[in-house]
């Protein structure tokens, strides 16, 4: 599974392009905002750390207004990737673009039908969002099955991007149903490195190594 990192901090993104596992990123107009920089100069800024797919929002509603975004973020950098939501404005878009050679990410799916028209519209990558789904009492993974499966019956290219991942739980999770991309916080992908029992090994390990060859013998 590609790791990605969802977030638009530049500090964040330098930390978890240092570890050599990144594939990507991406952003939405929240992250962006938080940021306080303009998308599309925030977007380039991200270009130059990470080597990999960048996702960037739309924040236009309507099919027209869409499209002249999309031109505009698909020229910032070859790797950018479009994201257009889930609407039929959003579906509009991407049927038109795809097929001039854009790269779209439909995000806010919450149904696998959902998903069967991101896929139809040509999508390079749809995002089903795991834990706003948990966060309603519905098994946001069930989703990430269905929709592989549905995407498998027909040999649908789209790749299933599990968004809104909230724990390395859900990351492990998101592999195990065959996600081709999981997208993290950092907080998350932080904690994916972590297991007591890796602390305690390295401990042990480091405390019989150096007993023997550090430690000056003591007279006898
Ligand atoms: C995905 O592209 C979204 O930016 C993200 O995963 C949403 O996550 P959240 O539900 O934790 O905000």
């Amino acid at each position: 599974m590609k790791i990605f990192l969802d977030t638009a901090n530049l500090d964040e993104l330098r930390k978890g392009a240092s570890w050599g596992i990144l594939d990507g990123v991406t952003t939405n107009p929240s992250l962006i905002a938080k940021e306080g920089i303009p998308l599309e100069e925030q977007i380039r800024r991200i270009c130059d750390i990470v080597d990999g797919d960048i996702s960037a929002e739309v924040v236009a509603t309507k099919a027209d207004e869409m499209i002249k975004e999309a031109y505009s973020l698909a020229k910032l950098h070859p790797n950018v990737v479009v994201k257009v939501p889930l609407t039929r404005d959003g579906i509009q878009t991407t049927a038109k673009l795809s097929k001039e050679g854009i790269r779209f990410n439909v995000t806010l799916c919450f149904s696998a039908g959902q998903a069967l028209l991101a896929a139809k519209a040509g999508a390079y990558i749809v995002s089903p969002f795991v834990g706003r789904l948990d966060d309603i009492s519905q098994e946001g993974m069930t989703l990430i099955r269905d929709i592989m499966t549905i995407y498998g019956n027909y040999g649908y290219q789209t790749q299933v991007l599990a968004a809104s991942l909230r724990s390395p739980l859900h990351v492990a999770q998101a592999a195990q149903a065959g996600a081709h991309i999981g997208t993290l916080p950092f907080k998350v992908l932080d904690m994916l490195f972590n297991h007591p029992l890796t602390d305690k090994g390295l401990d042990q390990f480091l405390k019989d190594y150096t007993k023997v060859f550090q430690e000056t013998p003591v007279a006898g």
